[in-house]
């Protein structure tokens, strides 16, 4: 074993403001492959007690440190780890410019933080310390500068944040007068094209808008430039939030790490997220898109003007704006649908994330590496506490604490104390205890029990939640939550009303009621809890049946499916109430074709095993894969000609429109074929196949047919036809290990794994791949272990070379202890051997670690 070097622990609590101010940032890049130099010029004043010390990765080659033009001598600095101190002797007074050249690789950048090539193109990515391996630094966003960018380089587009001032062949000047911290810097230079438009401003200001692509891509273009004009009005008219540059530059890379980045005036994106047709992007990917490019959009605001005080404070700016483009996407689309799809993504990652060992609370106070909090838990249940906030507040609360947010916070490094003083001044509510929904990891558990006696209605509730690691204590935190009554009719006899819980356990009562109402409770999922209430299948049908919530509908649907699979999971037989409820639901056409296809699918397999772990029983992967398929089978039985009806009958006509009606209707027609497969043999689908098209229609056939076992023929088609799309071979490397059988899976997925175009460096070919397996829960977690070794070997040797991907992959193991003595013995040896690989990086030394501990 090599000797671990300790990894260094950050506290929220050690916060201290930087000694210096930052008047201006001036860059000039002089670019090259392998030897691109940087010289920076910063403007630094005093403004508190402490030297001067920059963060600068071991990657900078040093060619020149200057003070006011002054070179320094080597005893005027020392250099350790990621860290440059001036001496102090060698600053001549309180304002002075510290000046550095450096030299770095961009050519050797295979962890695409800092300034890396993709394709041959230069780009950047700075949040959240990327900007260190640029040059030396105060690396931190409550260090804001307005910066100048020149850049030197042969590249036909040369782009950086703000307004361009001076472009001639060789060379590009911008110049952003927003002061802004070094994560929001961003440089690109490369040979692209743009497709382009403008937004006129409320205020009457032109914006030039730019899609930047490579040669070719432009015909995939025109939905982000939709998407970015619709967000660009709806925060105006939502928000009356107006972008103040002349120019918004989008620019699609191949090889990211994450989503997209909201530099200032230049956002970054991968290409998944930018480039899309019918022939190669399915509905999903579609909506992804918009949400996206909303989302980096609306951090010009959020973010951008806003930023966080330090990484800690991240959802600050990210719980945020996922808010918002939650809430657009739900005027945009529909609301109902949007709202039951973030549910799902909840409870399947924050739940999952929050329930074991890496839970934390959406505002962490310790970390070892920031990259590992880029989580559901900061990200969606940051956006949830917003949500419960605004509930408790109310829409006029809400509206004047974010104009106060903006109005006193604009320009500022701000925290969530400053976000909770807003609503507390705005609205005069005292919010020391929904605090808590910051401060404290964990889901709370929700117990409500009815209590009826004469026309009147008790509900008593209680609330607890479990421990989570270093939070034993958890103390009572408030709950908003929204219950309607439905009468034996079916009408809605109380309309919805929020009960605000703050104690741990409190009842509340309903008078004056004629006839005992079926409760509609957590109606619009009003807080993230899991309720527990005990209602027989019949109240749970009659739920279905007639509530007015959507979402209490939906998931009123869940519970018949979780519980008829928990049963035969534990080896009793399907109840038929679930299989008849549905089928009346389906026949229903008067209800939307996409809130009927969400109904129709069946809880996930893993969502199964955190129920069952949860009620305390050890989930076998097999025995519920088994259940999952038994159900989908009854329900095909059951229901064959009302499937083969809304199969036909669903078929949307005419050209391909990604919009929210024939996206709905696809879905509803996707999952009848899905169903129909298990009779069919997988004819449907593979006529669909060959007829269809649209990726959305391809693709879900194309499943259908591995899951039939008689894809070998199209798997080869789509291949040859999609070879030269990278995006679209990610989907192929993906489907395979994700809908094999789950013997199978971890052997497919080794086998793709072996093949010259698995591009492994590529971020996003990598996911595919692993994440494709990850999603086979059965084969994932297959109880040879064979689904363990491949993933572990992979993430070792990603690990070399680009540590935040391995890290985020390696959460595939983060649920190893709800499983059977035989399989943890083998995830745990899979994630022991990647905690003993030499050289482990930071980023998955805690991760494993956390998960190990
Ligand atoms: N701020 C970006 C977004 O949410 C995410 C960038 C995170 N990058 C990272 N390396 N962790 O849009
Ligand atoms: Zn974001």
């Amino acid at each position: 074993m090599t000797p671990k070097k300790p990894i260094q622990t950050q506290y929220l609590a050690d916060y201290r403001p930087y000694p210096f101010h930052l008047n201006e940032t001036r860059l000039r890049f002089g670019l090259s492959d392998s030897a691109t130099e940087v010289t920076s010029e910063l403007d630094f004043t005093r403004q508190g007690e402490g030297s001067l010390i920059l963060d600068g990765g071991t990657g900078l080659d040093i060619l020149r440190l200057a003070i006011d033009g002054q070179e320094l001598a080597p005893e005027d600095f020392t250099r350790e780890g990621e860290m440059l101190s001036i001496a102090d002797s060698a600053l001549p007074g309180d304002s002075f410019t510290f000046s550095a050249t450096v030299r770095i690789d961009p050519s050797s950048n295979t962890a695409f933080e800092g300034l890396y090539l993709s394709g041959g193109m230069f780009c950047t990515q700075c949040e959240a310390e990327g900007f260190r391996h640029i040059t030396f630094y105060p690396d931190r966003p409550d260090v804001m500068a307005p910066f100048r960018v020149v850049i030197d380089s042969e590249q036909p587009v040369l782009l950086s944040n703000g307004n361009p001032v001076g472009q001639e062949p060789g060379r590009a000047e911008w110049h952003d007068p927003w002061p802004k911290p070094a994560y929001l810097f961003a440089l690109v230079a490369g040979d692209l094209v743009a497709i382009s438009d403008s937004y006129a401003t409320q205020s009457g200001r032109v914006v030039a808008l730019n899609v930047w692509v490579r040669p070719g891509d432009q015909d995939r273009a025109g939905f982000a430039m939709e998407s970015l004009i619709k967000s660009m009005k709806w925060d105006e008219e939502v928000y009356g939030r107006e972008y103040d540059l002349d120019v918004f530059n989008i620019v699609a890379v191949d090889d990211f790490n994450m989503g997209a980045m909201e530099n200032k005036g230049l956002n970054i994106f991968n290409s998944k997220l930018v480039l899309a047709s019918p022939e190669t992007a399915t509905d999903a990917d579609y909506e992804r898109i918009e949400s996206v490019i909303a989302h980096e959009y609306f951090h010009n605001w959020t973010g951008n003007r806003i930023t966080c005080r330090d990484w800690f404070q991240l959802c600050l700016k990210e719980g945020l704006t996922v808010f918002r483009d939650q809430q657009f996407t739900s005027d945009l689309r529909s609301a109902p649908v949007k709202r039951i799809e973030d549910v799902q993504s909840l409870r399947a990652r924050q739940f999952r994330e929050d329930q074991g060992p890496l839970a934390h609370p959406p505002r962490p106070d310790h970390y070892r590496e920031i990259n590992n909090f880029y989580t559901a838990t900061v990200y969606e249940k940051g956006a949830e506490v917003i949500g419960m906030l605004k509930r408790l507040v109310g829409e006029d609360g809400y509206k004047a604490a974010l104009d106060l947010y903006f109005d006193r916070h604009d320009g500022d490094a701000a925290t969530i104390e400053d976000w909770l003083l807003v609503f507390e001044d705005a609205t005069g509510r005292d919010l020391a205890q929904f605090k808590r929904w910051y401060t404290d990891a964990g889901t709370p558990r929700l117990r409500m029990d009815e209590e009826w006696t004469d026309g009147t209605l008790t509900l008593r509730f209680s609330q607890e939640t479990p421990p989570t690691p270093g939070q034993d204590d958890k103390q009572p935190r408030v709950i908003p939550i929204a219950v309607g009554l439905i009468g034996p009719n079916g009408d809605e006899t109380r309309p919805t009303e929020i009960l605000e819980m703050t104690d741990a356990q409190q009842s509340f009562t309903f008078e004056g009621l004629g006839a005992r109402p079926v409760v509609s409770v957590l109606r619009g999922f009003s807080a993230p809890v899991v309720l527990d209430r005990d209602l027989d299948d019949a109240g749970r049908a009659f739920l279905l049946a007639h509530d007015t919530d959507p979402f209490v509908r939906w998931e009123a649907g869940r519970e018949l499916a979780l519980n008829a699979l928990q049963s035969m999971a534990q080896g009793g037989s399907a109840d038929p109430a679930y299989v008849d409820a549905i089928g009346r639901l389906m026949s229903d056409d008067d209800v939307d074709p996409a809130f009927r296809a969400l109904c129709l699918q069946l809880p996930a397999e893993e969502e199964v095993a955190g129920r069952l772990a949860h009620a305390g029983v050890t989930p076998d992967p097999d025995t519920i894969h088994a259940a999952h398929m038994q159900l989908a089978h009854s329900v095909a039985e059951a229901h064959e000609d009302l499937l083969i009806r809304l199969y036909q009958s669903m078929e949307v006509t005419g050209g391909y429109r990604p919009d929210a009606q024939d996206a709905a209707q696809r879905a509803l027609r996707l999952i009848a074929m899905a169903r129909l497969n298990l009779l069919d043999g997988g004819e449907r689908a593979a006529t669909l196949f060959e007829t269809a098209g649209n990726m959305t229609e391809r693709f879900a056939a194309l499943s259908a047919m591995i899951r039939a076992g008689r894809a070998d023929a199209a798997l080869e088609t789509f291949r040859q036809e999609f070879a030269d799309n990278r995006l679209v071979m990610d989907k192929w490397f993906m489907i395979q290990p994700a809908a094999a059988s789950p013997d199978q899976a971890a052997t497919i997925a080794a086998e793709l794994s072996q093949r010259d175009d698995f591009e492994w460096k590529n971020p996003n070919r990598f996911r595919a791949l692993l994440g494709g397996l990850a999603a086979n829960h059965a084969g994932f977690h297959a109880a040879d272990g064979l689904g363990y070794d491949f993933t572990a070997d992979w993430l070792i040797r990603m690990d070399a070379a680009n540590p935040q991907i391995a890290a985020r992959m390696s959460t595939v193991f983060e649920t190893w202890k709800r499983y059977d003595a035989g399989r943890r013995e083998k995830s745990l040896a899979a994630l022991q051997r990647i905690a003993a690989t030499p050289r482990l990086s930071r980023n998955s030394e805690e991760m494993v670690s956390r998960m190990i501990e």
